[in-house]
């Protein structure tokens, strides 16, 4: 994610820039920057580090301009750092650009940039626009614009200014947020409606490939063959809260719905149907993968659960033993590491204490360590040798969700890759879950779309003092994350077992009306999982089954069914946890509970 704004009218720029920045920090602040034309000039000031860098850097230049773009930056190509802030310019500096999205095919068009004899200074995506609006400015940006999207691929909402046209500001959307903000002679652009609300209340609510020209006469809207588009005005009467929340009551409830975002964002040029997998920040040779013999998933919490299911993909793709650890166990257990062994390090935020000593001990034995995070430059992407990271924007709620499922995402792709390199699974079948993968953003809205059904269960489980989760195989590791999710947020307490072991202790705990949720998606054992679910039944137990759509044969034990779509038995994790995730986000909501910052937590555990 990120945050862009723009400024067009009679007053000076850069503070309602800073200002418009500010409300849009939760969309990323590790860097900043603003852009304005300034006597004739494109002056450009960004630097590392949260908004108050800027802001002290701006204050003292006095900009008098009143037309400029800004930007505050999630890093996803190149860690955060000044040189790779943006905006971003062309060579001679004649252009300057802010971008949220990814451009997903960066890298053939800044080798064709290169071989045109364009120079190339940050290690970021967003670079390769401004030289190629360049290439095709012509004297009006907004027809250089045009054609400079024609080449681009991926996500992106733009803001672009030029001191050879200037008094204009265009912008232009596609798969990434962008509003127009119109005021009395001035207009605004920015990725949220927060960012406009201390001038306007009147925006334009911009589709995919409209362009925007702003001037001093006023807002012209085209579409991509530049005939012009006549927009209603979207009056805004929430208050600056709630907009920042974009609407949601919570943010928890606001990353729930960006999930089939954030897989889509992280598949993003490394599945490509009919390709091989490629992944941007690991780089093992065929020999290094062929030699590990041991691989360890080590994480904390939510992380640890999507190592669960990586366990299972690992194992039944890349044939290589996967254990999995809790990191503050790893690392107080002696634990065997040899230099043939790979070390997968997972965490959200890549600054967890327990996770990064795992990962330190690791290396000084001799392991190969490959991160997963989502946060570029963190610690624990500085110290592993490959980074994987998933782009799922910053996460704000405590209760992890779409990190989550952008873990899982990353562990499929990285089993997959292994087993491409390793030769270990059919390429007929390769090619069967890279489709699967490739769908499931789409499976997900799905479930999003409806979740009513979901949403009727909450008057059951609010009521309890305890909850069991069940499931076998991928089943049981999504149980421990549903179990998580709803003893983190509504203080219920919940235990997650696999479905065969509940005979040897548990069951004692199952009396009349114990509330259990049963996880049966997984074809290979759906029939030892009813048969698990019988026990509990026939000992009082009310249960909630959690199956596939089509496995209706469940109903027939359960007391009622959430079925979420169709997909491999090995990829229903990603979809078998999100009517947990709601079920756990409605019942803390009914109990009054403070979702997005539950009580003794913190998003992130630095401290041992
Ligand atoms: C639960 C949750 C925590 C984190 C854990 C690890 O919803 O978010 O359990 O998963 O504290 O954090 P990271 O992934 O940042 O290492």
């Amino acid at each position: 994610m990120c945050g862009i704004v723009g400024y067009l009218g009679e007053k000076k720029a850069t503070p309602i820039l800073i200002e418009g920045l500010s409300k849009l920090e939760y969309r990323g602040y590790d860097s900043s920057g603003i852009a304005v034309v300034e006597n004739g000039e494109v002056k450009i000031e960004k630097c590392r580090g949260r908004l108050s860098n800027l802001k002290d850097k701006v204050l003292d230049k006095d900009f008098t301009s009143s037309i400029g773009i800004g930007h505050t930056r999630w890093a996803t190509h190149g860690e955060p750092s000044d040189v790779n802030s943006h905006p971003h310019s062309n060579q001679d500096g004649t252009i300057a650009v802010v971008h949220n999205g990814i451009i997903e095919n960066y890298i053939v068009l800044r080798e064709w940039l290169i071989s045109e004899g364009y120079k190339f200074v940050s290690e970021t995506d967003t670079e390769v626009i401004p030289h190629l609006v360049d290439y095709y400015f012509d004297g009006n940006l907004e027809d250089a614009v045009i054609k400079a999207t024609k080449r681009m691929e991926g996500s992106y909402a733009l803001g672009v200014i030029s001191k050879n046209d200037p008094d204009k500001i265009v912008a232009v959307r596609k798969d990434s947020p962008l509003v127009i903000g119109v005021g009395e002679n001035e207009s605004f652009i920015a990725s949220d409606i927060p960012a406009v609300l201390n001038s306007t209340r009147d925006v334009y609510l911009l589709e995919d490939k409209e362009f925007v020209v702003m001037t001093k006469s006023g807002i012209t809207i085209y579409d991509e063959n530049k005939n012009k588009v006549d927009k209603q005005i979207f009056h805004v009467t929430w208050d600056i809260d709630a907009a920042e929340k974009g609407g949601y009551e919570h943010f928890m409830l606001k990353e729930i719905y960006e999930q089939p975002k954030a897989i889509k964002d992280t598949l993003t040029s490394r599945i490509v149907k009919g390709e091989k997998i490629k992944i941007d920040g690991i780089h093992l040779t065929k020999e290094q993968i062929e030699n590990f013999d041991r691989i360890y998933i080590i994480a904390c919490g939510t992380a640890y659960h999507s190592g669960v299911v990586g366990k299972y993909v690992i194992e039944r793709l890349a044939k290589i033993p996967v254990e999995i650890d809790v990191a503050s166990e790893f690392r107080y257990r002696n634990p065997l590491i040899t230099e043939k062994t790979l070390m997968i390090c997972i965490s959200q935020s890549g600054e967890t204490a327990d996770t990064l000593a795992a990962l330190r001990l690791a290396k000084e034995k001799g392991a190969r360590i490959i991160a997963i995070t989502n946060v570029v430059g963190s610690s624990i992407s500085r110290e592993a040798d490959d980074v994987f990271y998933t782009w799922a924007g910053p996460e704000i709620a405590v209760a992890s969700t779409k990190a989550y499922i952008t873990m899982l995402i990353a562990l499929y792709i990285i089993a997959l890759y292994m087993a491409e390199v390793k030769n270990t699974v059919r390429a007929t079948e390769i090619e069967k879950i890279k489709d699967g993968l490739l769908n499931l953003s789409e499976k997900t809205a799905e479930i999003l779309n409806d979740i009513e059904p979901i949403k009727a269960f909450v008057d059951e489980i609010y009521k309890h003092k305890d909850v069991y989760y069940l499931g076998r195989g991928l089943d049981y590791a999504v149980a421990m994350e549903g179990s998580l999710k709803l003893k983190e947020i509504s203080y219920i307490h919940s235990e997650a077992y696999a479905g065969g072991e509940l005979k040897h202790g548990t069951i004692a705990l199952i009396e009349e009306g114990t509330s259990v949720i049963a996880l049966a998606t997984q074809s290979d054992l759906y029939d030892k999982m009813v048969s698990n679910i019988r026990e509990v039944k026939t000992r009082g137990a009310k249960v909630l089954g959690i199956a596939m759509e089509g496995q209706t044969e469940i109903e027939k034990t359960v007391d009622a069914t959430i079925y979420i779509p169709k997909v491999m038995s090995i990829l229903a994790p990603v979809l078998s946890v999100i009517p947990l995730q709601i079920l756990a986000y409605y019942t803390a909501v009914k109990k009054g509970c403070d979702v997005d910052k539950p009580r003794n937590l913190a998003k992130s555990v630095t401290v041992e």
